[in-house]
């Protein structure tokens, strides 16, 4: 009965602000209510809203007394109101005891304030809560116990340093959670046990590095977090080791710019792992053994990956982005990444986007072509590029779009890849037999008119020779002498 009025009541204050275009009749009808039944008026007119105000008045400031309240249908066809709070300057005076919030309330925004502590707030449907960007120290225990639907909470940006088993107790329903940007080192046992409901989990740049250590490194023995978690979020955590092995359900892991030398056996439904930043050398074969169902890896900035070796992303049959971004060290990757199988037709890659942008490679081994069969795009801007005859394959791809300018030769310097014909890929060694072969032809051309040459100053200098011929008389000492054999002694 009394939800009823309520609801009676908040038709009318929608009549009064004229949301709604109620008949004339209706409207002074439910405004006889309204002023009748006074104490009930009470949960509308809010510490928090100016209904009086009329909606998305031009004038309104940021700063005024009040915050920015919106009231719509929701989906379901009931009123609901949103309240915008962001950037009004409020203190934690401004709360007198818990603050009832006006019936309907399901999004409250209180981020970027000068809150210390959290405020006692009480109202059934609030679904979305943000305390992001305030300086709260702590979260009391149950303190979120009287709103207590909330799906999402946002803590953000604030200066806390320790989560209590209770703090987090009495939401039930809460799907997402943002702790990112505190200084949390400590997290006590079954934390968010009670989420049951708990998909996404933020805890980036918090410095949980000894919190999670070697011994210790088992997220969900350690949180008490649902394996039904699917977006987990440790960016930036002074990781050295995390293990996420027990999270069946985890899709996405973003662990990058953590201090991560390897990674300990990942879920096997994972479809999205960014571990950019990590100091990881080389990942050896089958670094990433069974994730059947990993769609994208987002390896940037890697600082001392130098190469990918053999195998190394073997066995991830959904692989479509593979994301190197920025790994300046990065020079090779070997011809058989994706291993042998790919070669020899046993399996397919779907792999369809590469980004190489910024790294060091130079080429890439003609025999990626049978891995890069779905590549629909290339980005290869900022590598030092040699436009040889090696790399001729990769422009002879149909369907692929390759971004990216020529370094070398000096003949394509500064040119765009995909602006070059085919046959201008060409290696020195082509170029080299071409010279040789003129050089010779030219070299015998050359020796040849130089004999002529020669051979007619030869001629030319050469005095003409006198020869007289005369007959030789039986007397002249010219004439044949016969000696005998048995006489040569004496001679
Ligand atoms: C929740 O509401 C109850 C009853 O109004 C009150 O006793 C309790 O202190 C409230 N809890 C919080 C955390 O505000
Ligand atoms: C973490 O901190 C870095 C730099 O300190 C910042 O760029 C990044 O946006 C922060 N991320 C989150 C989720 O707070
Ligand atoms: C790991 O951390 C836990 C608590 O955070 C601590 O009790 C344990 O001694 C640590 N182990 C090592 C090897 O640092
Ligand atoms: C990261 O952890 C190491 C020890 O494990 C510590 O020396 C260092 O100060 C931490 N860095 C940050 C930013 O917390
Ligand atoms: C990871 O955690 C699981 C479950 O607690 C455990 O069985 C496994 O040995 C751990 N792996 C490592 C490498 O610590
Ligand atoms: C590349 O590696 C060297 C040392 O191995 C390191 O000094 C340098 O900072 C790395 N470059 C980048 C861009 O990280
Ligand atoms: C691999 O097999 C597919 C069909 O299964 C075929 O279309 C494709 O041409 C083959 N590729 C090579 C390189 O043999
Ligand atoms: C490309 O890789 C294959 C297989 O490892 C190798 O035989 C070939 O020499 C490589 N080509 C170049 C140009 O390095």
């Amino acid at each position: 009965m009394k939800r009823t009025v309520y609801l009676l009541l908040l038709v009318a204050f929608l009549g009064y602000v004229q949301v709604l275009r109620a008949q004339e009749e209706d409207v002074v009808q439910v405004t006889d209510v309204q002023t009748t039944d006074v104490p009930d008026v009470v949960v509308i007119i809010s510490h928090l809203c100016h209904f009086e105000k009329p909606l998305q008045d031009p004038t309104d400031l940021d700063d005024d007394q009040y915050c920015d309240c919106d009231v719509r249908n929701s989906d379901a066809g009931m009123p609901e109101i949103l309240i915008n709070c962001r950037k009004h300057h409020l203190v934690d005076g401004f709360w007198e005891g818990m603050e009832v919030l006006p019936q309907g309330t399901t999004r409250l925004d209180l981020s970027h304030n000068a809150l210390t502590l959290v405020p006692r707030l009480s109202g059934g449907q609030l679904r979305y809560l943000n305390l992001g960007h305030n300086q709260i120290t702590t979260i009391p225990d149950k303190v979120f116990g009287n709103v207590s639907q909330l799906e999402e909470l946002d803590l953000s940006i604030n200066r806390i340093e320790m989560l209590s088993t209770d703090a987090l107790a009495g939401l039930p329903n809460l799907k997402r959670i943002d702790l990112s940007g505190n200084f949390i080192t400590k997290i006590e046992v079954n934390a968010f046990s009670n989420a049951l409901q708990l998909r996404h989990l933020i805890l980036s740049n918090n410095s949980l590095g000894t919190f999670f250590n070697r011994t210790e490194a088992d997220l969900y023995l350690r949180l008490g977090v649902t394996n039904r978690l699917e977006v987990l979020e440790m960016q930036r955590c002074n990781l050295t080791d995390i293990n996420l092995s027990s999270g069946v359900g985890l899709e996405r892991a973003l662990l990058g710019h953590n201090r991560l030398e390897q990674l300990t056996k990942l879920p096997k439904q994972l479809s999205y792992l960014d571990i950019s930043g990590t100091p990881i050398r080389s990942f050896p074969a089958k670094f990433l053994p069974h994730l059947l169902h990993l769609e994208s890896l987002i390896l940037q900035d890697m600082p001392i990956l130098y190469t990918l070796e053999a195998y190394a992303l073997y066995g991830l049959p959904r692989l479509s982005t593979l994301n190197l971004q920025g790994s300046r060290n990065l020079s090779s990757i070997h011809p058989h990444v994706f291993g042998q199988n790919v070669i020899r037709n046993e399996t397919d890659t779907e792999l369809k986007r590469l980004i190489l942008k910024g790294t060091n490679i130079r080429t890439l081994n003609s025999t990626l072509q049978f891995a890069f069969e779905n590549l629909r795009l290339l980005d290869i801007r900022g590598a030092p590029l040699r436009c040889d005859c090696q790399l001729r394959w990769l422009r002879d791809l149909s369907n692929l779009m390759t971004l990216g300018v020529c370094m070398k030769p000096n003949a394509l310097r500064n040119q765009r890849f995909g602006t070059i014909e085919s046959h201008q890929f060409q290696c020195r060694a082509e170029q080299f037999w071409i010279y040789t072969v003129f050089n010779v032809l030219l070299a015998i051309l050359l020796i040849v008119l130089i004999s002529i040459g020669i051979f007619l100053i030869v001629r030319a200098i050469k005095p003409k020779p006198h020869v007289q011929l005369r007959t030789i008389g039986a007397t002249s000492p010219y004439a044949r002498v016969t000696i005998e054999p048995n006489r040569a002694e004496v001679l």
